[in-house]
């Protein structure tokens, strides 16, 4: 952090003294205030409920300028990386700060190929599941359990443990979602094949049976690699936040991840997608195109709680620049597979267009989402609906583990412990029962 030679002074009207705050610079993106000795000199707390103000953490890895739509990996903008790199390439960048060369590239290849098996006895776990349970709920539990197996890696403080939680983690998150989705189709698990991509070995586990191989298609493998690279980090969002603040107690990284799996859950979150697709499917039972003014007038309706998924952003006041790699991703998809007359595409295209034009959407600054047509990619390349949330998880799992390392591995960490503006009762002497 660059301190400023500009100061804040925080000043009060009641007479108490004001106090000089210190001033940092990042290397790009808004100044911050270091209000650490705050409530030490003045017995006061700051009060900013979902952080709307407030930076948690100094992070190198991404950063997003909202107003200009732009989202940057390690310095890297996203459109780059999404046209020149891969997944795993990806992956090395936000996990060690630079893009691999060719060697590295081949080495972290395979490191992570060399862990894609979880351990025999995880089928077993996964049996006690339902097998209509929803892929998030399983998710959530079966990551929390990879500690349980995988003992060796699990001291945070330890920088050896952490380099293989990390691969282990990586590599075995595709393993656990197509297990989690063969569960509940009845279907036998597929072993990972470590000569594919690490998108196309996804596909294999998925697509694939022991009676019929997966017959690789490259738009479509590419366009899954494409969704992983857009959704492997986002800065300090809901999920990531809360990986570090889980991670901040000590606890070991398959549990601060599954902390993160929990949170990606969310409607608000990584559950749009899931939620746009199932809106998309709604209107459509409403009656289709014809029927987005009604939709769009329920939307608008500030008595009502309906929301258009897939569109907003808490901090992308401008187009979500992985929402415009989709979108070109989308057509793509849909023209290899001869779907652009799809009902529900038709429906996607004309409720964007209506929504972009439409003042209550343009005045707040209301644009689609990556989640808007991730939703679409996907349900073309044949994943069910139920398992978009945890295809999400599983790209943000290197996210989420480069944030929490450079969380352990910075001098200025600490339990994450917020404070609060108490306005309940003042205290008070319990009653015996017959007096209440
Ligand atoms: N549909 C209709 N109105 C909306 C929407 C929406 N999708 N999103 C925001 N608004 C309205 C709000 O009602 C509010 O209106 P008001 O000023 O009249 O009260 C205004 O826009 C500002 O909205 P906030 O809720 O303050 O925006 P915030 O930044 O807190 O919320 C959020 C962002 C949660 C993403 C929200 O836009 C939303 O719920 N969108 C739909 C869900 C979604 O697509 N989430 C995916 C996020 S991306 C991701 O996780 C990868």
């Amino acid at each position: 952090m660059n301190s400023s030679d500009v100061k804040a002074t925080l000043s009060f009207s009641d007479g108490s003294p004001s106090m000089d705050l210190p001033l940092y610079k990042g290397s790009i993106g808004p100044d911050v205030i270091d209000i650490r000795k705050l409530y030490g000199q003045t017995g006061k707390f700051t009060y900013d409920p979902g952080f709307l103000s407030t930076a948690s953490c100094n992070s190198t890895i991404t950063y997003i300028d909202g107003d200009k739509g732009e989202l940057l990996y390690r310095g890297y903008p996203i459109e780059q990386l999404a046209e020149n790199c891969d997944f795993l390439e990806t992956c090395h960048l936000l996990l060690y700060g630079d893009l691999p060369d060719a060697a590295q590239k081949l080495d972290f290849t395979a490191r992570v190929s060399s862990h894609t098996m979880v351990h025999e006895q995880m089928q077993f776990f996964l049996r006690g599941f339902r097998r209509d349970a929803h892929p998030m709920a399983i998710m959530t539990g079966l990551v929390g359990a990879l500690s349980a197996f995988y003992h060796d890696s699990t001291d945070i403080n330890n920088p050896v443990h952490r380099e293989i939680a990390a691969i282990r983690l990586i590599a075995k998150m595709p393993t656990l979602v197509a297990m989690a989705y063969k569960y509940t189709q009845g279907q036998p698990y597929m072993y990972p094949k470590n000569n594919l991509s690490y998108a196309a070995n996804f596909m294999h586990m998925m697509f694939a049976n022991p009676c019929e191989e997966y017959v690789q298609n490259d738009v479509l493998v590419r366009a899954m690699d494409r969704i992983f690279i857009l959704h492997a980090d986002h800065e300090q969002n809901a999920s990531t936040s809360t990986v570090r603040l889980c991670g901040s107690s000590g606890t070991n990284p398959f549990a601060a991840i599954a902390a993160g799996v929990a949170c990606l859950w969310g409607p608000a979150h990584g559950g749009a997608n899931e939620a746009a697709l199932n809106m998309l499917g709604d209107i459509q039972k409403m009656g289709g195109v014809e029927k987005i003014g009604e939709f769009i007038k329920q939307v608008k309706d500030k008595n009502s709680t309906v929301k258009l998924m897939g569109f907003g952003h808490r901090v992308y006041k401008n187009y979500d620049p992985r929402a415009k790699l989709m979108r070109e991703t989308c057509h793509e998809v849909l023209g290899a597979l001869g779907l652009h007359d799809d009902p529900l595409f038709k429906l996607a295209m004309a409720l964007e267009k209506i929504a972009l034009e439409d003042d209550y959407f343009v005045s707040r600054k209301l644009y689609p989402n990556v989640d808007f047509y991730s939703g679409i990619v996907q349900r073309a390349i044949g994943i069910p609906v139920q398992l978009f949330t945890a295809i999400f998880a599983l790209a943000r799992t290197v996210g989420w583990i480069a944030q929490l390392n450079e969380m352990i591995g910075d001098p200025e960490y600490k339990i994450g412990r917020p404070r609060q503006l108490y306005v309940g009762a003042q205290q008070r002497s319990v009653k015996p029962v017959g007096q209440r």
